[in-house]
């Protein structure tokens, strides 16, 4: 009897809106000082009257999907194509959106002169610093924040990633990387972008120690990405006990690619769950000071790259495939809303642990005062 009570308390209590917030986020996430972000893919952002509606009026900032990635900025030796980066960093110009930039080093998505070539240490940084003063100097002053290092660990555990940087370079390839962004952008924002890190385990705990001995070795690293693709009904419960261990070390948090993928077929209960898991993941970043941004992985569910990669999972995204609002935008929305008129927690109250003045100093501060407008906030600027 009383859990059955509980239960219905519980029900109401996480009931959602029947009306769809569309238009409403930007505001209610500006009114927390964070940004919400949508991965956004370059034809369809040029062309698709239904897909611009669906960026303009319910995110503040994107993260271009693919077209920065090294194969196509790059896609043969000193040869670099800028149409699709230059097409997304306009759009958000026009629109009044921050841009994440995403990303340098990943063992994906490399051109094969790249990924197949045989290269001494010299050489390597000599294409690392080419590269990167490229990307990040054409975009200095309209890309605050950049995915540096992305995916730096193994799939399924605690060690670093074989990839081509680390093949060549060794595990000081992480600290260069994020040195040579320094020196291209002194004034961006450098972020590792990792998954498996949302919920306690070997690799969470693996990226926290290289993160603490970066930041104790002085190196430019100002922010974390915690990718957040979930499965539908294993969002894991200390998502935000995850990313305040790096909140606590002065480093900003984004979810950075979030969606939750359902096992096909997707009804109106798992979409109405759905909706609850972002709720939480918004909820996560207003209970952590120093988290910016949640960034959700494509427009609508016909763009998401779920059903691609994992075949029988669908409906991922805050919108279905007929840009129709799905009931996780309201959970979103719901998130922002509750908490509006409540403190941030955390934002008032300077946070310097003890003892970790060394990490700090990579900070913009001892610790958040006031609300700001998070980095990938900022509109997008002219060019100087
Ligand atoms: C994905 C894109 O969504 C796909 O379109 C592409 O085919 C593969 O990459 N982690 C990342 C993203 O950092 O760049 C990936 O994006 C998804 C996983």
């Amino acid at each position: 009897m009383g859990a059955a009570v509980l239960t219905v308390t519980a029900t109401l209590l996480l009931a959602l809106p029947d009306r769809a917030p569309v238009g409403e986020l930007p505001a209610l996430a500006r009114s927390h000082g964070i940004g919400l972000g949508v991965a956004v893919a370059v034809d369809p952002l040029a062309r698709d009257g239904g897909y611009q509606d669906v960026v303009t009026s319910n995110y503040t900032s994107v993260t271009a999907e693919n077209t920065m990635k090294w194969e196509y900025v790059q896609p043969e030796r000193d040869e670099f194509d800028w149409s699709g980066p230059d097409a997304v960093v306009d759009f958000a110009r026009r629109h009044g959106l921050g841009v994440r930039g995403h990303t340098l080093l990943w063992h994906n998505q490399q051109p094969p002169w790249l990924s197949e070539g045989t290269w001494t240490g010299t050489e390597l940084r000599e294409v690392m610093r080419e590269h990167t003063d490229a990307l990040l100097g054409r975009y200095r002053g309209r890309i605050t924040t950049w995915d540096v290092i992305n995916e730096p660990l193994v799939d399924d555990g605690p060690r670093l990633r074989d990839n081509l940087w680390h093949r060549v370079l060794g595990e000081d390839y992480i600290a260069e990387a994020l040195r040579m962004a320094h020196e291209a952008d002194p004034g961006a924002r450098l972020y590792i972008n990792e998954f498996g890190i949302e919920g306690a385990g070997p690799k969470a705990d693996a990226l926290h120690t290289l993160v603490t001995d970066l930041l104790d070795r002085g190196v430019p690293l100002h922010g974390i990405g915690f990718q957040g693709h979930f499965v539908h009904g294993s969002v894991p419960e200390d998502l935000t006990e995850q990313m305040r261990r790096y909140s606590d070390l002065g480093l900003d948090v984004t979810v950075s690619e979030l969606d939750v993928r359902i096992p096909e077929p997707a009804g109106q209960e798992q979409l109405e769950e759905q909706a609850r898991e972002y709720r939480r993941v918004v909820q996560a970043c207003l209970d952590v000071p120093r988290c910016v941004n949640v960034t959700v992985w494509g427009v609508s569910d016909q763009h998401s790259w779920i059903p691609e990669w994992f075949p029988g999972y669908t409906a991922a995204l805050p919108f279905d495939g007929s840009y129709r609002p799905k009931p996780a935008l309201a959970g979103m929305a719901q998130a922002l809303e509750r908490r509006r008129t409540g403190t941030r927690p955390g934002r008032t109250t300077p946070r310097t642990p003890p003892g970790h003045r060394t990490r700090l100093k990579n900070s913009k501060g001892p610790g958040i005062r006031e609300p700001r407008p998070a980095s990938a906030e900022r509109p997008a600027t002219p060019p100087p």
